[in-house]
């Protein structure tokens, strides 16, 4: 995570990092999110409860939160803890306007400039600035955005017009911008602001447009397991589930302790790739909830034991997810509970 967060330094010199930690650290778990960005210079979440938590875990830097107050009382606990706010729609505007507080909020005001899910429309900008700044509970303003395809320049919303937008939207407002995700640090040098806002490239997976190693990140997460039983198959004999893998010559399966439960996904299809012992083998047949099942026919000395990863060192996450249909991210987030996050240095 301190290699990665390094790797968005050196692309961005000159602006201020907030890490992303939504998501328990996207799946990481929020201490280790807290240890790894101890050098950020904020921290930027959803939750609410998380971003008590990351106060009561002792990070007295900023704490932004994403999509700011769902309710009143959130902004109660804003309010308590010191915690800034993205404010995107008119409700949250009302939300603050009847609001009493001991001190003034740092607000960060969001602005839609064309992915259509959080903010205002440009239009309406310069309105709800104004609005905010008429409010007594509101201290500083800061504008920013999110891009939709930062990793393909080709896109019919590309980075570069949604910056034109943004630009366009806050003409002669002073206050600091926040701007780019993972994707758009690595690949969009040419769009600056004061803060970047990398989430996945922090936890050494890819946003797209290149490969992890590509960009210089390093894995942050293993996922490891090891070999719990081996079976011998003949020609026609199944394996698990809806019986979707049929030998079609003897071979060896290993049964590994991980499934779906643990957040691997279902859908991984027989030859989603994963490493037995250090070396490349694939899944076969259907995941199961506590179990998965891989084809050791080329590694004969694999005995029960034997060190598994599913994905990280030695594996990119993003080789896996491709797989299975899905992206590094969900692979992460969907992580459950009984994972145990434990720390290697
Ligand atoms: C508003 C906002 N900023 C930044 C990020 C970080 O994005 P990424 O993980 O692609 O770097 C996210 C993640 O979804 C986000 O919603």
């Amino acid at each position: 995570m301190q290699s990665n967060l390094a790797v968005a330094r050196a692309a961005s010199p000159f602006a201020k990092i907030w890490a992303i930690v939504k998501a328990d650290a996207y799946g990481h778990g929020l201490e280790h999110g807290l240890r790894g960005f101890a050098e950020a210079d904020g921290l930027s979440l959803v939750e609410w409860e998380a971003a008590v938590r990351l106060r009561d875990l002792g990070w007295r830097k900023p704490i932004m939160m994403l999509e700011g107050a769902f309710d009143p009382t959130d902004l109660i606990i804003a309010d308590q803890h010191e915690l800034e706010i993205v404010v995107h729609n008119d409700e949250q505007l009302a939300m603050l306007e009847s609001a009493r507080l001991s001190r003034p909020l740092q607000v960060h005001l969001k602005i839609n400039t064309g992915m259509n899910r959080l903010g205002f429309v440009p239009d309406k900008v310069q309105q709800a600035a104004a609005r905010l700044r008429a409010i007594p509970v509101v201290n500083s303003i800061s504008f920013l955005t999110h891009f939709a395809n930062a990793e393909n320049s080709l896109s019919v919303l590309n980075a570069d017009l949604q910056f034109a937008r943004f630009k366009e939207a806050i003409a002669g407002l002073e206050g600091p911008t926040s701007l780019s995700n993972s994707a758009a640090t690595l690949l969009q040098r040419q769009l600056q602001a004061d803060w970047i806002r990398p989430g996945v490239m922090l936890y050494g997976a890819s946003p797209g447009g290149g490969s992890a190693a590509s960009f210089g990140l390093r894995a942050a997460m293993t996922l490891k397991s090891q070999i719990t039983a081996i079976q011998q198959l003949e020609a026609g004999d199944v394996v698990g589930y809806g019986s979707s893998f049929t030998a079609d010559k003897p071979m060896r399966i290993g049964i590994v302790a991980c499934g779906y439960a643990d957040g691997y996904p279902r859908h991984a299809p027989t030859g989603t790739p994963i490493l037995v012992s250090g070396q490349i083998t694939r899944v076969v047949g259907r995941v199961s909830m506590d179990m998965l099942t891989v084809d050791l026919s080329m590694l004969p000395d694999v005995k029960v034991g034997a060190d598994v990863v599913l994905w990280g060192e030695g594996l990119p996450i993003d080789e896996v997810a491709a797989a299975a249909g899905t992206i590094g991210y969900e692979l992460m987030c969907a992580l459950t509970p009984r994972v145990r996050r434990l720390l290697q240095n």
